[in-house]
């Protein structure tokens, strides 16, 4: 593949890799304890192996494209930039939770293009190769519907520590499943009407962005500007939280979600 053309991977390679990977958190699963990182936030073996594992698959691939993942890994240059959340949502993974999955998206010119994450557990896969070729759920194609109406059903799905800092009068039901990136698949797929990410890291939306707009959805910062992916790969988190839902809604959502205190 050459430098400055459209990315042209094989997904089902990619999607081959991230099952090998699921079955190494699996093996984890409800056998591993978690250690705190400088950030206060938990790393097991299970998230370094798979990270190691997706990190050795790329760079034997890809040579000449970039990588950054979670847990160390910080190979950021040229068009084509691999981002691994080697398991996004491991406070669930590590309390037995079923909401976890692997996360490996591809940023091309800085924007989402192919996204896997994949859900062992529960053996759910989303994926799209490029934003012209749509979305899947498994082998279906998704689509994130125009909400017919917004009632006492209507899914938002937020942080599990959003209560800590944000004012939600969302007039429908929250839920925090444990995992941004499913939390994007789930709007992606209409599971959810909207999801309100609070200050993401790139490795947390990666996959899930790409997904979400394949399938017609949208990534938008919580104060209405578009969310720029590629300043991301630098700055690793977001100074400001997100929101993603169907255009016609994506707008609505700030009046439901107000900072409250002290970040
Ligand atoms: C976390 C999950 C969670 C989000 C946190 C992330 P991790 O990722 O995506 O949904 O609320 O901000 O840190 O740490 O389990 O990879
Ligand atoms: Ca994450
Ligand atoms: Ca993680």
């Amino acid at each position: 593949m050459d430098q400055g053309r459209e990315p042209d991977i094989e997904v089902g390679l990619v999607m081959e890799w991230v099952r090998q990977a699921g079955r190494i958190a699996l093996r984890y699963f409800n056998r591993v304890e978690g250690t705190r990182k400088a950030d206060r936030t938990l790393v097991s073996k299970a998230d370094l192996e798979i990270e190691e594992l997706l990190v050795a698959h790329l760079q034997s691939t890809y040579p000449d494209h970039g990588i950054l993942g979670e847990e160390g890994t910080s190979d950021v240059h040229g068009e084509y930039v691999w981002v691994i959340d080697p398991l996004d949502g491991t406070r669930a993974f590590l309390s037995g939770l079923p909401v976890w999955g692997i996360s490996i998206g591809l940023l091309w010119r800085g924007q989402p293009w192919l996204g896997v994450f994949h859900l062992p557990l529960l053996g759910d896969w989303y994926y799209t190769a490029n934003p012209a070729a749509g979305a899947f759920w498994n082998d279906k194609p998704i689509h994130c519907p125009l909400p017919a109406a917004w009632d006492e059903d209507s899914l938002l799905c937020i942080p599990a520590d959003a209560h800590l800092r944000y004012s939600i009068t969302f007039p429908g039901v929250v839920r925090a499943m444990g995992s941004a990136a499913a939390h994007l698949c789930y709007v992606a797929r209409g599971n959810a009407m909207a999801v309100f990410l609070d200050r993401p890291a790139i490795w947390d939306i990666a996959a899930g962005a790409a997904i979400l707009r394949a399938a017609g959805g949208v990534l938008r910062y919580l104060e209405g500007s578009e969310v720029l992916t590629g300043g991301l790969l630098k700055e690793g988190s977001s100074l400001k939280p997100m929101v993603g839902a169907h255009p016609s809604v994506i707008d609505m959502l700030p009046r439901y979600i107000q900072p409250v205190g002290i970040f």
